[in-house]
């Protein structure tokens, strides 16, 4: 069976009614990012930090996949497919893809600020005082900008196996997210699926950019790709 990985990013989740981080304002949901997604930040204030993953965790109790993450699940029935991404969202994971690694966290989970790999799954609130068995406090389960990136190598190693890379709306912009595409064997083909494309299709070998929104594009590669 042929592997399909598939790397996304915060264009899919649009058309669900999610923000995307760069929007024209350069601004996410009325903050600078390094505000409300750094350590900086954090330690700066942390109140606010958390009132604004409180705020993305209360959206996301609210919205559904659409058309664009449920196609991928339909992809499943010809290959193997292995979706990698930015967000920290779930909304792939309720479309019911099987395989979904997230690279930069869940909303969904918090861990402790003493201990990484002290994980729990958070869906309400998460608030001053909210501490773990230890009396550590919680933070949320998110990679934030400058620190490490724990699921980076087995993102690699998925990559490296693809026969077929779909790209969906990312900026291509955050790094290492953004170079995972390098590690596709050389010759793989690779379809880039965004409305406003931030590559060209000499910047990749292989590659074919289909300017569309997720809910358009998506739908229609994964019915060519199945009926190839
Ligand atoms: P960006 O906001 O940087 O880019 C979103 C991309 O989605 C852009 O290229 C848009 O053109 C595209 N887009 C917009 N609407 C779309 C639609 N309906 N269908 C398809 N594509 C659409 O988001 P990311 O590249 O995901 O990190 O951002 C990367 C990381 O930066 C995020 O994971 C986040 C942020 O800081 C963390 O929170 C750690």
């Amino acid at each position: 069976m042929k592997q399909i990985v598939v790397l996304t990013g915060a264009g899919i989740s649009a058309e669900s009614g999610l923000k995307t981080f760069r929007d024209a304002d350069g601004l996410w949901e009325g903050h600078d990012v390094m505000e409300v997604a750094s350590p900086q930040g954090f330690a700066r204030n942390p109140e606010l930090v958390l009132e604004f993953y409180n705020q993305r965790r209360r959206q996301l109790l609210k919205v559904t996949p659409n058309a664009g993450h449920k196609a991928l699940v339909q992809l499943e029935e010809k290959f193997k497919v292995d979706i990698i991404t930015q967000n920290v969202d779930n909304l792939h994971e309720q479309a019911g893809s099987g395989n979904v690694l997230h690279l930069h966290g869940e909303l969904f989970k918090v861990r402790s600020t003493a201990d990484e790999n002290h994980v729990l799954t958070w869906k309400k609130d998460l608030v001053l005082g909210d501490f773990d068995e230890n009396g550590h406090q919680l933070r949320p389960h998110i990679v934030w900008f400058g620190e490490m990136v724990p699921m980076l190598e087995p993102a690699i190693e998925i990559v490296a196996q693809a026969d077929i890379v779909i790209i969906i709306g990312t900026s291509m912009q955050v790094y290492p997210a953004a170079s995972l595409v390098n590690y596709a064997k050389l010759g793989t083909p690779i379809y880039l699926i965004d409305p406003k494309p931030n590559v060209n299709e000499n910047d990749f070998e292989s590659l074919t950019i289909i300017a569309k929104t997720a809910t358009i594009g998506v739908p229609s590669l994964v019915m060519q790709l199945i009926d190839h």
